[in-house]
């Protein structure tokens, strides 16, 4: 498999009122085509500046990000994000919001016609076809969503970021979304890395899962490859025992070695994971 997007020795720095704040230090990570990674940690720890920075959102203070061999100055149509609070423009029916964003990539070369059709396709792909001439007031959460997944998906990324889509969905709906979603990215090969706070929603749609240690100064701490065969049914998986262990896995890391609290109760451990905690600017911070 092609190494797709390349993370080599990436760190993030903010400058604040009390000096400089390391956030994210010495990530080096490669995600191949076609692959669905998942970023878990502890709120703050930086996954969504990890994230905005593979979007071309932010630059790194140090080290260099690559898609498809190009270093990442700033935003493209390659990597298209989907936001945890939809960003629908308000002003704007279901169709209008993908529209838009298709004709930004697909403008210049393609009809009216053309990319109307590519908008309703990616509204059908998420089964919004009976609500796209409604403005987002008029629909759903969960529908919403749906439409950011579908603007997203519309503009055929060659990598797809999502940074806790589906967290402020109820349960059900999650479910719901979750699926389709595996089923999209099975379905068109998409690259998919996606933040998440949930250990269920990383195991059933991950081929690997990249846990990340407290911040400041965090970093990988762990990555576990999630082998389960696709596609994945949620229900058989529950009994299933390699979903069991990479749950106990997940669990176990943020939990018992990186505890919010910093793991103070916790046996010390000396492997690497636990040695790169232990470094100077996290201890300073306990
Ligand atoms: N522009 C900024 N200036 C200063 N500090 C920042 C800035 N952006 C993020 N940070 C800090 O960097 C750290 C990582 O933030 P980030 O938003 O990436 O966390 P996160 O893992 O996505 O958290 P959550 O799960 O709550 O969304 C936090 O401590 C945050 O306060
Ligand atoms: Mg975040």
């Amino acid at each position: 498999m092609k190494k797709f997007v390349r993370i080599e020795y990436v760190g993030q720095s903010y400058d604040t009122r009390n000096g400089p704040f390391v956030a994210l230090r010495d990530i080096n990570l490669d995600i191949y085509e076609g692959e669905f990674v998942s970023l878990i940690g502890h709120s703050g720890c930086g996954k969504s500046t990890l994230l905005n920075l593979i979007a071309g959102l932010d630059r790194p203070a140090q080290g260099v990000l690559l898609c498809a061999e190009k270093e990442i100055t700033g935003p493209g149509p390659d990597r298209a994000v989907v936001f945890q609070n939809h960003s629908l423009l308000p002003w704007l029916t279901c169709l209008q919001n993908v529209y838009l964003a298709v004709e930004r990539v697909f403008g210049v070369q393609e009809s009216r016609a053309m990319l109307q059709n590519r908008s309703k396709a990616a509204l059908d792909m998420v089964g919004l076809t009976h609500a796209m001439n409604k403005y987002p007031s008029e629909i759903s959460g969960g529908m919403k969503q749906r439409v950011g997944i579908a603007r997203a998906l519309a503009m055929e990324p060659q990598v797809l970021l999502l940074d806790e889509p589906f967290g402020a969905l109820d349960s059900l709906t999650r479910a719901q979304l979750q699926d389709e979603l595996l089923r999209i990215v099975s379905a068109t090969g998409t690259t998919a890395i996606m933040v998440t706070h949930d250990v269920d929603e990383a195991v059933l749609l991950s081929d690997r899962i990249v846990m990340l240690t407290n911040g400041p100064a965090a970093t990988i701490g762990e990555i576990l490859k999630v082998d389960l065969p696709r596609l994945r049914d949620r229900v058989a998986l529950q009994t299933h025992p390699q979903y069991t262990a990479c749950r106990a896995a997940v669990l176990g890391f943020l939990h018992e070695r990186h505890g919010q609290h910093h793991g103070t109760d916790a046996p010390p451990k000396h492997d690497a994971a636990s040695e790169l905690e232990l470094t100077s600017s996290t201890a300073d911070a306990l």
